[in-house]
C-alpha cells in the first residue's frame, strides 16, 4: 500500500518536505508518496478535504495556513492549541481530522541531538513575536531556561506572548532598543521574518556569552543576515533551521506512521539539498 501525504502552502514549489519524507520512507521501509499542494486562503479547507477524500493519510501545513488550519480540523492536540497553530494533520480512519504542531518539538530535538544544547538553565533570547515564535515557546519554556527574553520590534506583541507563556516569572519582553541592558545570552533564536526580505535587525553588541549558540529558524544554504551578524558578534556556533525542518518532519512522520526515522541517518542522504 502506498501511504500518501502532501504539504499544503503558498508558495510551495520550493518545499523540500517531499525529499525529506521520501528518505524517511526508505529508511523505515514504508511506501511513501509525498507531494506539494498549493492553496489559497479561500480554497485551503476544500483542498484539505479533497486530499482526505482522495485517500490521503495526512498532510503538513506550512506558511501561510498554520493558523487557519486550526479551524479546519475536528480535534486539536495540546501541542497545537498552545501554539495557536498547527503544521501536521492526521487523517483518521473514521474520517476525522486531528491537528498537531511539531515545530517546537522539532526545534528542541535539533538543539538536543545535533547541537547538544539543552535550554534548561540557559539564558535564552527569542527575536520576534509572530507565529514562528509562538509555535516554539511552549516546548522551550517546558525545559525551564534560567531566563527567556522575547525581543520584538512591536513591544506590545512581545508582552502579549510573555504574558501568555510565562509560568514562573522567567519570561520577559523587551524592545530591540533596550536589549543592551540585558545580561548576555547562551542561546539566541531568530524567529523574525526579517531575513526573508534581506533585512538586518538592529541589535546591540555584547549579547552572546562565550559558548553561545545563534539559531536562525529559517532554512538557508547561505548565511542569513542574522547569521552573518551572529558570527561577527561573538556567537560560538551559528546554524540555520534545516535541522529543525528535518526534526519537525520526523515528528510528523511518527504521528502518521508510528515510527520515528533515525534522523542522523537522514542528513547524509539530504546533502544535495545543502549545496
Ligand atoms: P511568522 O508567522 O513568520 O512569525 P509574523 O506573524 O508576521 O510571521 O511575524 C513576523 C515577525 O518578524 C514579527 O515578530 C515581526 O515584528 P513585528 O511584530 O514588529 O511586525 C518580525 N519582523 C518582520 N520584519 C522585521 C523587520 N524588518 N525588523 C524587525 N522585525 C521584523
Amino acid at each position: 500500500m502506498i501511504n500518501r501525504y502532501t504539504v499544503i502552502g503558498q508558495p510551495i514549489a520550493h518545499s523540500v518536505s517531499p525529499d525529506i519524507h521520501h528518505v524517511f520512507g526508505d529508511l523505515t521501509q514504508r511506501r511513501i508518496q509525498y507531494t506539494r499542494t498549493e492553496a489559497t486562503e479561500a480554497t485551503f479547507a476544500q483542498v484539505v478535504n479533497e486530499w482526505k477524500q482522495q485517500g490521503g493519510l495526512g498532510c503538513n501545513v506550512t506558511m501561510p495556513f498554520k493558523t487557519l488550519a486550526m479551524d479546519v480540523v475536528d480535534r486539536v492536540k495540546p501541542c497545537a492549541r498552545r501554539a495557536g497553530a498547527l503544521n501536521t494533520i492526521f487523517m483518521h480512519k473514521d474520517g476525522s481530522l486531528v491537528g498537531y504542531n511539531t515545530d517546537g518539538s522539532g526545534l528542541l530535538s535539533d538543539l538536543k541531538t545535533t547541537m547538544r544544547v539543552d535550554p534548561a538553565g540557559l539564558r535564552v533570547l527569542m527575536l520576534g513575536a509572530g507565529g514562528a515564535s509562538r509555535g516554539v515557546l511552549g516546548p522551550l519554556m517546558d525545559r525551564h531556561p534560567a531566563a527567556m527574553v522575547i525581543a520584538n520590534r512591536t513591544l506590545s506583541k512581545a508582552r502579549d506572548l510573555a504574558e501568555q507563556f510565562d509560568k514562573d516569572g522567567t519570561l520577559s519582553a523587551t524592545s530591540y532598543e533596550t536589549l543592551a541592558d540585558e545580561q548576555p545570552f547562551d542561546l539566541i533564536i531568530n524567529a523574525t521574518s526579517s531575513g526573508l526580505s534581506g533585512e538586518q535587525l538592529t541589535l546591540p553588541s555584547g549579547l552572546f556569552t562565550e559558548d553561545a549558540l545563534a539559531y536562525d529558524m529559517v532554512y538557508s544554504n547561505t548565511d542569513t543576515p542574522f547569521m552573518t551578524w551572529a558570527r561577527a558578534n561573538g556567537a560560538s556556533q551559528v546554524v540555520d533551521g534545516f535541522g529543525m525542518l528535518v526534526e519537525q518532519a520526523a515528528d510528523a512522520f511518527v504521528i502518521w506512521q508510528g515510527v520515528r526515522p533515525k534522523t542522523r541517518l537522514v542528513y547524509p542522504r539530504l546533502s544535495h539539498l545543502r549545496q
